[in-house]
């Protein structure tokens, strides 16, 4: 039982480097199966999601040579099975990406349904919509729990072939607009997804593919165009070559908004490193809505634009309002953090979780905290206190854990901070970072 143990109330003040986005990674290694090359993957977060993701890929038959931190050399050439390990599906919500991964390669697939953080009911009919639009026939095999009620166990996918179509989403989602692109590169003729989701992590992969020889047009807006294309083997720029192509995880749009919020929580003044600032425009408009300074600066060094937030250390904040969307709106996995700054702003704020339900299991723990809190069926009300006390609390998901660590990191007192493995899904060397900015923070293995 590892915990955080926080000692509150310090100003973070220095400068902070943001990791390859997590949930683009976990994308991007099920995608190396529908390469006939080998690739090379840098800016890899070290966080259990993509160990999960690793052990799966070599589980699949694929070879997987760490070449240097966060830098990993990706063969599935040899690659023969078609079913996920049960245990490991099981085990993170997007091992869903090696149904759409392995149904574009083998034309045949099956997974346990995912796992991951328990945010409300998790359904998959868009995905299944994709694959059966391409032409693959879809099997929810079931079971029986121990109350004798059925309950969809996995998912198996055939094709004989995999043919070029119409997607029409019903809804805007991220995981069955990844699992359309992942299924329909290798399909023949031309593919166009409708009503998909934005997210950078979209982009993300079709870049990925593109790179190594895809056709994806219209990622990043409600439109994606695919020419299916047989083999993917990396651009004519290479023929010849003997180089493999390396390929960089974009920055994690959730860890740089997370560090954002930390930066307002304490009163901070820190430079976020490694971040595209177009991908925080929505999390900084809500921050300097509260009465944050969140500033576009370049780095010393003239190499990079960072992201500076900084507040004055006796400045009181504003109220906000915030309503999850999908992108460019405010991301649902900000919401828990930003709920942590706002419980100790003045006055009211409000929040409206339009992507999960069950997304305010973290309430109850900041409440622990001396949060006033209310909830309301899509939402909640946080009346904002003059400060928070330490407390023992839990992360209930991955956010919900990032959010007790901005509360902890702004609360008098000591926080211990229980179920942490939550933050390790999704978190690169939280610990040491926020270290680095001038947090009181350990890491305690019990
Ligand atoms: C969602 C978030 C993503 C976040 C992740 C983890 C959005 C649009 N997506 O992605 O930013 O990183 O949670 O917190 O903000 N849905 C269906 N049928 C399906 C798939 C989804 O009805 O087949 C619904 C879901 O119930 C949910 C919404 O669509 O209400 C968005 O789901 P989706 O984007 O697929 O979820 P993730 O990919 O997990």
């Amino acid at each position: 039982m590892d915990k955080f143990v926080i000692e509150g109330g310090k100003r973070l003040k220095g400068d902070i480097y943001v990791s390859g986005a997590k949930n683009s990674v976990v994308a991007l290694l099920p995608a190396t199966l529908l390469l006939d090359v080998p690739c090379v993957i840098e800016n890899v977060p070290d966080i259990s999601d993509v160990e999960i993701c690793l052990t799966i890929l070599r589980e699949l038959g694929a070879s997987v040579e760490k070449l240097r931190e966060g830098t990993y050399r990706i063969s599935t050439l040899d690659v023969t099975s078609t079913e996920v390990p049960a245990e490991l599906a099981r085990k993170m919500r997007a091992s869903y990406y090696f149904l759409g991964a392995l149904l574009g390669r083998s034309h045949r697939a099956v997974a346990a349904m995912p796992g991951g953080c328990n945010l409300g009911e998790r359904p998959i009919d868009q995905h299944l919509l994709a694959f059966e639009a391409l032409g693959a026939e879809t099997t929810l095999i079931k079971k029986i729990d121990n109350d004798g009620t059925a309950y969809i166990d996995a998912v198996e996918l055939k094709a004989e072939h995999l043919y070029g179509s119409n997607i029409s989403l019903n809804v805007v989602s991220v995981g069955a607009t990844m699992n359309a692109i992942l299924a329909a590169v290798k399909a023949e003729g031309i593919t166009v997804i409708e009503n998909c989701a934005r997210e950078p992590h979209i982009v993300d992969l079709a870049n990925f593919l593109n790179y190594m020889g895809a056709h994806i047009s219209g990622a990043g807006t409600h439109k994606i165009t695919i020419e299916g294309t047989p083999v993917l083997l990396g651009n004519d720029a290479l023929e010849g070559s003997v180089e493999e192509r390396i390929y960089s995880v974009v920055p994690d749009q959730i860890e740089a908004g997370t560090f954002m919020v930390a930066a307002a929580a304490t009163r901070g003044d820190v430079l976020i490193h490694g971040v595209i600032p177009h991908h925080m425009k929505d999390i900084a408009e809500r921050l300097q809505e509260c009465g944050v300074t969140v500033e576009e600066v370049e780095s010393a060094d003239r190499q990079e634009v960072c992201i500076r937030v900084s507040v004055s250390e006796n400045r009181r904040l504003h109220p906000t309002n915030i309503k999850t969307e999908p992108y460019p709106g405010f991301p649902t996995d900000m919401q828990p953090q930003m709920a942590a700054l706002l419980c100790i702003v003045d006055g009211q704020s409000n929040i409206s979780e339009q992507v999960w339900e069950d997304r305010f299991r973290y309430v109850a723990e900041l409440r622990r905290m001396g949060a006033h809190i209310n909830t309301t069926h899509d939402g909640a009300i946080i009346f904002g206190v003059p400060g928070l006390h330490g407390a023992r609390v839990k992360a209930c998901d991955l956010r919900a854990g990032a959010a007790m660590i901005i509360a902890g990191l702004a609360a008098e007192g000591t926080t211990e901070i229980t179920d942490i493995y939550h933050i390790e899904r999704g978190y690169s060397h939280i610990v040491d970072k926020l270290r680095g900015i001038g947090a009181d923070m350990k890491w305690i293995s019990e």
